[in-house]
């Protein structure tokens, strides 16, 4: 029956690969709540302001003895025991990234300790806000091409650590936390129809971390100039994000032939939800059909799209066989948007 709802991209060019499925969805976030009323208290800003810019209303804060590697481990055990999972299943671990534990080794090596999956290869990818996707479908080759037969795919951020907490024009913006999905073969599903990725290093001056990397090492000069936190040009970030999420969005609709009435969720990158707002008129999305919680956790990253899917799905929003649409945008710049049939 599905297969008459949409066309079915991989099938183009008489590429023969396996159907590759999100078989399940986990999330983590820290226990500390970070509200607008307390950033009212350190920096010069307001509720009111932060609300009416953003929608925004609070964010989860990581402990100090709390990683990135930690928060993308329980995210993974709870992906796993949702689909009953062992360690020992896992092929492979990609973790989406910009603030790993340390620059080497990955993230992911860490998490493959922290899970005990021994047999997986891992790897971390850093595409910023828009890890999450580029992970998906990297994963989805390895399954496709019958590489490997379970992957697991988590994004995950401590962005607490590169906020300057002193700077309201960003500080108010950003959360921590951390989305798992695993990916295998799912007999009569699609499952990930098709992805569509971008990138413009052109703009790579709008959103960027200067420190701590070749370009410049961590001194004592940098750490005092604050190098090592991340900078923005929030209203270019902005328009270019509008346009770039309604692009990849519009083309991955096109690939599948499907209308965006026939998508039954659209899940956006949670960084802000005025920028939700006009992707979703510029695509004619209903306000029934956009998943949104960036209220309680403001812009977490690569883990944004992740954490917002696993609610989505333990809140029934999304129940099996419905097409979802992933879209998001972030550094880079990057952006990538996806149909799933869930
Ligand atoms: N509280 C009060 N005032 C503030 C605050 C604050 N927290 N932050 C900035 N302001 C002030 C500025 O100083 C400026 O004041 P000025 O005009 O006197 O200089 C003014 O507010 C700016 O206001 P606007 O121009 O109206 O701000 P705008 O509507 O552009 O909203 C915002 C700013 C929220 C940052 C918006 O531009 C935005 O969301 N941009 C996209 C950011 C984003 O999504 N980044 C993440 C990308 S994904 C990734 O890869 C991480």
């Amino acid at each position: 029956m599905t297969a008459k709802r949409f066309k079915n991209p991989r099938a183009e060019h008489g590429y023969q690969g396996r159907p590759c499925s999100i078989l399940s969805v986990g999330s983590y976030v820290p226990e500390r709540v970070l509200t607008n009323a307390e950033l009212e208290k350190t920096v010069e800003t307001s509720d009111e302001w932060i609300t009416s810019r953003t929608g925004i209303k609070e964010r989860r804060v990581a402990a100090e003895n709390e990683f990135t590697s930690d928060m993308a481990a329980i995210a993974a055990q709870r992906a796993m025991q949702a689909a009953g999972i062992k360690p020992e299943q896992i092929d492979l671990i990609i973790v989406a990234t910009i603030t790993p534990d340390m620059l080497f080794p990955s993230t992911a090596c860490l998490v493959q300790q922290k899970i005990g999956a021994r047999r997986a290869a891992a790897f971390d990818i850093e595409a910023a806000c828009s890890g999450f996707i580029y992970a998906l479908e990297i994963g989805k080759q390895f399954i496709t091409s019958r590489t490997y037969d379970t992957v697991l795919i988590i994004g995950a951020e401590k962005l607490s650590t590169i906020v300057d907490w002193k700077d309201r024009n960003t500080c108010v913006l950003f959360g921590d936390g951390a989305g798992a999905v695993i990916l295998q073969s799912r007999p009569g599903s699609h499952g990930l129809l098709t992805a569509c990725m971008g990138a413009d290093g052109e703009k790579s001056d709008l959103l960027y971390m200067p420190g701590g990397g070749s370009m410049c090492p961590a001194t004592a000069n940098s750490v005092a100039a604050g190098l090592h936190f991340l900078r923005m040009d929030g209203k270019e970030t902005f328009k270019n994000a509008v346009t770039a999420m309604c692009n990849a969005a519009g083309e991955a609709l096109r690939r599948c032939e499907l209308t965006i009435a026939q998508i039954k969720c659209v899940i956006p990158h949670q960084a802000n939800k005025r920028i939700i707002e006009a992707v979703g008129e510029r695509l004619g999305v209903r306000e029934d059909q956009v998943f949104v919680n960036l209220d309680r956790y403001g812009n977490t990253s690569a883990a944004s799209v992740a954490i917002a899917l696993d609610e989505a799905v333990r809140t029934g929003v999304i129940q099996r066989g419905d097409l979802v649409l992933l879209v998001v945008f972030g550094a880079g710049l990057t952006w990538a948007a996806a149909v799933i049939e869930w």
